[in-house]
């Protein structure tokens, strides 16, 4: 049985993966610093899954303490989430966002290499297609970006591609998020941002929930089914099972691999509204503001390459992303 260190594995899609690891079969152990994220959140994998899961509070900044993770555990390979993700944070605090995730990846590396442990499932984002790349969002196009959250994903995609490219023994899959919105049937794991949400969901259920009181709905006038901002949302446990999928193929390939995990279809904010009412039974109030800078109009995946390398595609659709959302939201207010 292989073992499947998790960084970043108390958070949102780390917990997720956890869970679909543990049910496939693999040993998981957990890593992480717990900045964005609970500790009991591997009580809560565990109740679900019935297994023991080994965790460190560990920071990827600390050598010495990742070092002692691989000399405790043998880890085939790495699913590496941890990280910081707030673009408007990055914006402002770039220094913390750089020496996080791009020196925290590269310590990660270092000690994998040192250990022999040669395969890595990165946590890359569609942010690398900026701004100016046409739908659906195909892997071989140019990447950039437009804030220093979206440059760590554009490095750290190039510095793991430079490592297998200095030692092919490297197996490395880059992995392009779309929108992971929805939690786990059991209610028990989700998406939990501290304070005022940034991204749409987490925003739509406190307005739900009556925590927050009206969305602002950023920009009406985008070339659109109804002028608001096209996403391609994908359920967390899709999204899980496509690293699932994705490990499996590392294990047996050498390489690199980008691979977009998207659902191919695109949903509008006043869309996404509608199915939000339909799954809470309440009313989202909402207002048109200015559009926010650095969003595009309309962003979804081309799926063809997950479907082809991996046979993996996402079955879950919008409604179910809201009802399990919604479970989720009320069991944790
Ligand atoms: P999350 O914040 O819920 O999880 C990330 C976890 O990493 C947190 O638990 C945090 O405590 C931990 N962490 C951060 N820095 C760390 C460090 N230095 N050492 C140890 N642990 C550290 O976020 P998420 O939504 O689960 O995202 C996981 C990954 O996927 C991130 O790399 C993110 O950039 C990427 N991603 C997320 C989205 C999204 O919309 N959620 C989209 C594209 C890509
Ligand atoms: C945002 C980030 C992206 C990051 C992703 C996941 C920006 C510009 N992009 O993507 O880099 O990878 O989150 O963390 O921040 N919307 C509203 N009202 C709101 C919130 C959002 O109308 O209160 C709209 C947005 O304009 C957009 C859609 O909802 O059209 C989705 O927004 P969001 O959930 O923030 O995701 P992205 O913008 O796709």
């Amino acid at each position: 049985m292989k073992t499947i260190l998790v960084t970043g594995g108390t958070g949102f899609i780390g917990s997720h993966t956890c869970v679909e690891l543990l049910k496939a079969g693999y040993q998981v152990v957990v890593m992480d610093n717990l900045s964005n994220s609970k500790a009991d959140v591997v009580k809560k994998i565990e109740t679900i899954t019935g297994r023991t899961v080994p965790f460190y509070r560990a920071d990827l900044l600390d050598v010495p303490s990742m070092d002692r993770i691989f000399r405790e555990q043998k880890i085939d390979a790495v699913i590496h989430f941890a990280g910081l993700k707030a673009v408007g944070e990055s914006v402002e605090k770039p220094l913390l966002y750089y020496q996080n995730n791009v020196s925290g990846t590269i310590n990660l590396c270092e000690v994998m290499h040192k250990h022999d442990c040669k395969t890595i499932v990165f946590s890359s984002s569609a942010t690398v297609y900026g701004m100016h790349n046409p739908v659906p969002m195909t892997e071989d196009m140019p990447t950039s970006a437009t804030n220093p959250y979206g440059y760590t994903k554009v490095m750290l995609e190039q510095i793991l591609t430079d490592l297998h490219t200095a030692d092919p023994a490297w197996s490395v899959m880059l992995l392009r998020y779309f929108n992971p919105i929805g939690a786990h049937e059991s209610g028990l794991i989700g998406e939990n941002p501290n304070g005022i949400p940034n991204n749409l969901l987490p925003y739509i259920a406190q307005v739900a929930l009556g925590k927050l009181p009206c969305l602002g709905v950023f920009g009406d006038d985008y070339d659109t089914v109804d002028g608001t901002g096209v996403r391609d949302y994908i359920h967390v446990v899709d999204l899980a099972l496509g690293h699932i999928a994705a490990c499996r193929y590392a294990f047996s390939h050498k390489g690199v691999e980008i691979v977009n995990l998207g659902t191919g279809s695109g949903t509008s904010v006043l869309q996404m509204i509608k199915a939000y009412e339909k799954a809470s039974g309440r009313a989202i109030p909402f207002a048109i503001r200015p559009r926010r800078a650095g969003d595009v109009a309309t962003c979804y995946a081309d799926t063809q390459k997950a479907k082809d390398l991996l046979g993996w595609t996402a079955q879950r659709d919008i409604d179910q992303m809201c009802k399990d959302s919604w479970r989720f939201t009320v069991q944790n207010a």
